[in-house]
C-alpha cells in the first residue's frame, strides 16, 4: 500500500525519488435537552462529553448546565433546548490529525453529535451486531461517531478551500476537484454515522457546524500551501492509509465496503493536496517554500511524527473484524506511512523546484 501510494503521489506531481501541540482552553458544549426534565448533573454529562482521544479533547466539565433556549446551541434544529456546560478542551499535543480537520484558528472544530436523528445515518451501512456485548456495541458506537465527526467537519474545510483556491487564483482542475472532494466526504461522513447508528442501536447524527458565524477565507498563498501541507499532504495521506489497513482487517461486509470507499476517496485527495501544494510552490516564491518546509519540517521533528495517532484507537482492541485498529497498529502504520509515504515525496518534491532541505531528505 505504501510504496503504491507514494508512486501515485509521486506520479501525480510528475516526480521520481533520488522526507501540534496547544493549551488547554475553555468552551461551551451543548446536549439536547429534553423540554420538560432538568438538565444532567456534571457527572451524568461528563459521559457524552469527555473525550479524550486524537485531536480536539474535552479534558473536563467544569460546571453546572445553564439552559438554553436557542436556535444556536449547535445541537439539531428540532431540538431547540439545550444544556449548556462550562467545558476545558485541548488540540492533542503530539498528533497529527487523520484526514482534513476544519482549523479556521489553528483548532480543529467539529459539530457536537445529536441522538434521535436519521438524515445523516439512514440509507448507509448496515453492519451485523449479533453476537456483539453491549460493551462492544458502545465502543464501536462512539468510535464510528469520533470518525463521522471527522469527516462532516472535512465537509466544511473542503467547502473553504474551494475559497481559498479562488482567493489565490488557482486553476480550474484544482478548484473543481476540491469541490469533489467536499461531496466525497458528505458521503463518509454518512458511511460512518450509519455504522455508528447501527453499533448504538439509535440514529446519531451531527449537529449545527460551530462556525462563530464567519469562515475565514484568506488570500495567502503560503498560508494555504502550508495549510494543505498539514491537512492534506500529511492528513489524507495518513486517512488514506490507515482506512486502508482498516479494511483489510474488517470482516464484516458492511464495514469492509464503507473502508473501501473511504480508502479510495482519501487516497484522490490526497493526491490532490500534493497538487495544490506543488502549484503553490511553482506559482509562489520564497515565502511559500519557506512555509512549505517548515510544514513539512514538523512531520519529522522528534516526537511529533506519528505518535499518539493510535490513542484515539485505544479503546477499540480486538475490533478489527469492525474496522477498528488497535493503538499500537495505529500508531505503526501512520509512522511507517510518514517515514515511507510523506517524508520522501515531500523530499522530492521539493527537490524538483529548487529548495531541497536537510531537515527530511531521505
Ligand atoms: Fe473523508
Ligand atoms: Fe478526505
Amino acid at each position: 500500500m505504501n510504496t503504491d501510494l507514494r508512486a501515485r503521489l509521486l506520479g501525480a506531481l510528475g516526480l521520481s525519488l533520488a522526507g501540534c501541540s496547544g493549551e488547554p482552553f475553555p468552551d461551551t458544549l451543548c446536549l439536547e435537552a429534553d423540554a420538560e426534565a432538568s438538565c444532567p448533573t456534571i457527572e451524568e454529562a461528563e459521559d457524552p462529553l469527555l473525550y479524550d482521544g486524537c485531536g480536539l479533547r474535552t479534558l473536563s466539565v467544569d460546571g453546572e448546565a445553564e439552559r438554553v433556549e436557542s436556535a444556536d446551541t449547535g445541537v439539531a434544529g428540532d431540538a431547540p433546548v439545550a444544556c449548556c456546560y462550562p467545558v476545558t478542551r485541548v488540540d492533542g499535543p503530539d498528533c497529527w490529525k487523520m484526514g482534513r480537520p476544519y482549523r479556521p484558528d489553528g483548532v480543529a472544530l467539529t459539530a457536537p453529535p445529536v441522538a434521535r436523528d436519521r438524515r445523516w445515518s439512514a440509507h448507509g451501512a448496515t453492519p451485523h451486531v449479533f453476537g456483539l456485548t453491549d460493551d462492544a456495541r458502545a465502543t464501536l458506537a462512539a468510535a464510528w461517531t469520533h470518525d463521522a465527526l471527522l469527516e462532516h467537519a472535512s465537509v466544511a474545510s473542503f467547502a473553504r478551500l474551494v475559497l481559498e483556491l479562488l482567493a489565490v487564483g488557482a486553476p480550474a482542475d484544482l478548484v473543481r476537484e476540491a469541490a469533489s472532494a467536499a461531496a466525497d466526504e458528505v458521503r463518509h461522513a454518512r458511511l460512518c454515522f450509519s455504522l455508528a447508528s447501527a453499533y448504538a442501536g439509535a440514529p446519531t447524527a451531527p449537529g449545527r457546524f460551530p462556525f462563530g458565524g464567519a469562515v475565514p477565507a484568506r488570500a495567502d498563498l503560503a498560508r494555504i500551501a502550508a495549510d494543505t501541507v498539514r491537512e492534506g499532504c500529511v492528513g489524507e495521506t495518513l486517512a488514506a492509509v490507515m482506512a486502508a489497513e482498516a479494511r483489510d482487517g474488517a470482516t464484516d461486509p458492511a464495514v469492509r465496503a464503507a473502508l473501501h470507499v473511504i480508502a479510495r476517496d482519501e487516497a484522490r485527495h490526497a493526491e490532490l493536496a500534493w497538487r495544490i501544494v506543488m502549484w503553490a510552490l511553482q506559482e509562489g516564491g520564497a515565502a511559500v517554500r519557506g512555509a512549505v518546509a517548515d510544514a513539512f519540517a514538523e512531520v519529522g521533528r522528534p516526537g511529533v511524527g506519528a505518535a499518539g495517532v493510535g490513542a484515539a484507537a485505544s479503546a477499540a482492541a480486538g475490533l478489527r473484524a469492525h474496522g477498528r485498529l488497535d493503538a499500537p497498529t495505529a500508531d505503526t502504520v501512520a509512522t511507517n506511512a510518514l517515514t515511507e509515504i510523506v517524508l520522501p515525496c515531500a523530499a522530492a518534491m521539493l527537490a524538483a523546484i529548487g529548495a531541497p532541505d536537510h531537515r527530511f531528505a531521505s
